[in-house]
């Protein structure tokens, strides 16, 4: 357990590779600038924070709370619970995220961080994994580093949703038939990004990714497979068991997460925040780019 200075804060690593569990907060807007440093830097140094029994947060006090790190970030095509900059996450109404990724890569400046509140969790079932996607890269031998530095991927909300989602729901299609791919994004990623904040090096993959640029389609899809495999390797990722009250947040430039899908009709509701991030920028300096934006359907009047 280590303490952050000036604070009370007490930091427990979950997992050898990602995640700690912080406690002695509770967590508001009226945190103070010692408090809000040692979470960021906690945050960067773990790239996952658990925070249990913050049942005081509504939406209104994680949005203020969130705030604190950076700006809110909209998501670009499914629209916020009413009123509020929080996305809801409804098992109930299609949104099962069980294939491994890192949030909104289908656009060039995706959030840096993602705060995600429990409603509703199931009695059994439902955790949520992250995985460390710098520690991924590090493992990698050095040949392999040398190879995915120079590489670029096209990142796409278009992407094969009955192949990553085997078991989904008429009501999972309708989800993502209807809203998640109202407009469509396609996106150029460097498949290495250094880290704004750790300079560390992290792999931009996960499934958003249609293919890697300048490789064939069969080379692409083997690539991405080997790299996902180091991904996620088990040695190289934290599971959580949620209980209602927890906040996790995560650093999203970092980590690639998987909401285990396992609660059958139970309801799993959480609630996220995200908040703006920077344009990724490659190991030789290159800035990541929207190539196409368009809307799949016509505007109402
Ligand atoms: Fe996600």
């Amino acid at each position: 357990m280590s303490n952050f200075t000036n604070t009370s804060l007490q930091v427990q690593p979950v997992a050898a590779r990602i995640g700690a569990e912080v406690r002695g907060i509770k967590l508001s807007a009226d945190l103070n600038t010692s408090e809000v440093s040692a979470i960021r830097q906690a945050l960067l140094k773990y790239k996952v924070l658990f925070f249990r029994n913050q049942h005081h947060l509504d939406d209104h006090g994680q949005e203020e709370f969130s705030r604190l790190f950076g700006n809110l970030y909209n998501h670009p095509t499914v629209p916020n619970k009413n009123g509020t900059n929080i996305l809801e996450l409804d098992s109930t109404h299609g949104s099962r995220a069980d294939a491994w990724h890192t949030d909104l890569t289908f656009v060039d400046a995706y959030p840096q961080v993602s705060v995600l509140r429990s409603v509703v969790i199931p009695e059994v079932g439902g955790d949520t994994v992250w995985a460390n996607t710098a520690t991924a890269y590090e493992s990698l031998p050095k040949a392999l580093r040398n190879l995915v530095d120079q590489l670029w991927a096209l990142h796409t909300n278009d992407y094969d949703y009955a192949a990553y989602h085997t078991n989904a729901s008429s009501e999972d299609y309708q989800y993502y038939n209807d809203l998640f791919t109202s407009t469509i994004y396609e996106t150029k990623h460097p498949v290495v990004r250094v880290h704004p904040e750790t300079g560390e090096r992290t792999l931009v993959l996960g499934q958003f990714v249609k293919r890697i640029l300048d490789l064939s389609l069969s080379d692409s899809n083997q690539l991405i497979s080997i790299l996902q495999d180091h991904i996620t390797k088990l040695e190289n990722t934290v599971r959580w068991r949620w209980k209602v009250g927890d906040v996790v947040i995560w650093d999203n430039r970092a980590t690639q997460h998987y909401a285990v899908n396992d609660y059958g009709d139970q309801t799993r509701v959480v609630r996220r925040v995200t908040l703006a991030g920077d344009i990724p920028i490659s190991v030789d300096g290159k800035r990541s780019v929207t190539q196409r934006k368009f809307k799949t359907i016509p505007e109402k009047v």
